[in-house]
């Protein structure tokens, strides 16, 4: 029951710790709106408050036709990361069904499949370890970041590896209202280097600056087609913020960042073989658990262009 003199509702601070319990009150509405959604061409199990869903009923492996993946397109929007089991697509079939959202991109720096240039791989094992356990934005050093991205399970551990997502809208609406007035309307500087300096070598590192400019984005961007607000820095991209001195911008970015570390934002998905994620990069983090070394994990993401950030 909603409680009505406000009391049940409030969060408060533990006793000599700076850590907050009660209930997340915001999320009531988004959850609520999801937990009525139908569909007419698959179904759709929600995975947690306002973020995932378990899409059943489609083959991704087939030419799925138009009414179908507009409906996708808009449970994607809605439940902002797509999950799909028993999905063999072979990397032609990967791009084909990613093309259907848009172009796709190519990824200056990790690694492609063999055959399919579009599709970053990355392949795991004892000799390469797995970096990407840190909550980040794909590619938002691009000018024009990634609208989305759809990652397929080519070979998982026996345990261990899940990805976990969080809602960049509920991290921002979660902020206090100082925070959130403070940081509309700043921008910050995104660059490539931070994470990628070491892939490049020497000699190119001309050539790969001026191709790809440190990128300068909205610290809290809108969504192109749902016109929420995003929180959009992380620390694996975001160098600093404009205006601001060294350590105050690195502290901004860090106090951002610690709100993808909310477990009510987030939902995690364990990979079987052929499982398939599907996310809105403007509107989530992502974070892939490296808890699986020595063991192989091999996944592939295809990208699809986005729009530049508002
Ligand atoms: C990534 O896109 O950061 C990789 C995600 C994953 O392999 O789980």
């Amino acid at each position: 029951m909603p409680d009505t003199n406000g009391t049940l509702a409030l969060r408060v601070t533990m006793e000599r710790y700076d850590v907050k319990v009660g209930p997340i009150t915001h999320l009531a509405a988004e959850r609520a709106r999801l937990n009525g959604l139908t569909w007419q061409h698959f179904d759709a199990k929600q995975l947690s408050a306002t973020i995932g869903a378990v899409i059943g009923g489609v083959d991704l492996t087939s030419d799925l036709g138009g009414p179908v993946v507009a409906e996708l397109r808009q449970a994607l929007l809605d439940y902002k990361v797509l999950f799909f089991r028993e999905q063999p697509l072979t990397p032609a079939q990967h791009v084909a069904f990613a093309r259907r959202f848009g172009e796709l991109e190519l990824h200056p720096f990790i690694p492609a499949n063999r055959d399919q240039p579009e599709l970053v791989r990355f392949a795991k094992s004892a000799d390469v370890g797995g970096y990407e356990n840190g909550w980040h934005s794909d590619v938002s050093w691009r000018e024009i970041p990634s609208m989305g991205a759809v990652l397929h399970a080519v070979e998982v551990p026996a345990s261990g590896g899940d990805t976990l997502f969080a809602d960049m809208n509920a991290a921002y609406e979660g902020l206090d209202e100082d925070l959130k007035a403070r940081v509309d309307g700043m921008s910050a500087v995104h660059d490539y280097l931070l994470a990628f300096a070491r892939q490049v070598k020497p000699e190119d590192r001309e050539r790969t600056r001026a191709q790809y400019p440190p990128a300068v984005h909205p610290v809290i961007r809108t969504h192109g087609e749902t016109g929420r607000k995003l929180m959009y820095v992380n620390r694996g991209f975001t160098d600093h913020i404009v205006g601001l001195d060294p350590d105050e911008s690195t502290a901004l970015i860090d106090r951002l960042s610690r709100e993808a570390d909310t477990i009510e934002y987030q939902c995690r998905w364990s990979w079987e073989p052929h499982s398939v994620a599907f996310w809105d990069n403007r509107a989530v983090q992502h974070y892939a658990c490296s808890d699986y070394w020595p063991a192989r994990r091999v996944t592939e993401r295809a990208s699809i262009i986005g729009e530049r950030p508002v």
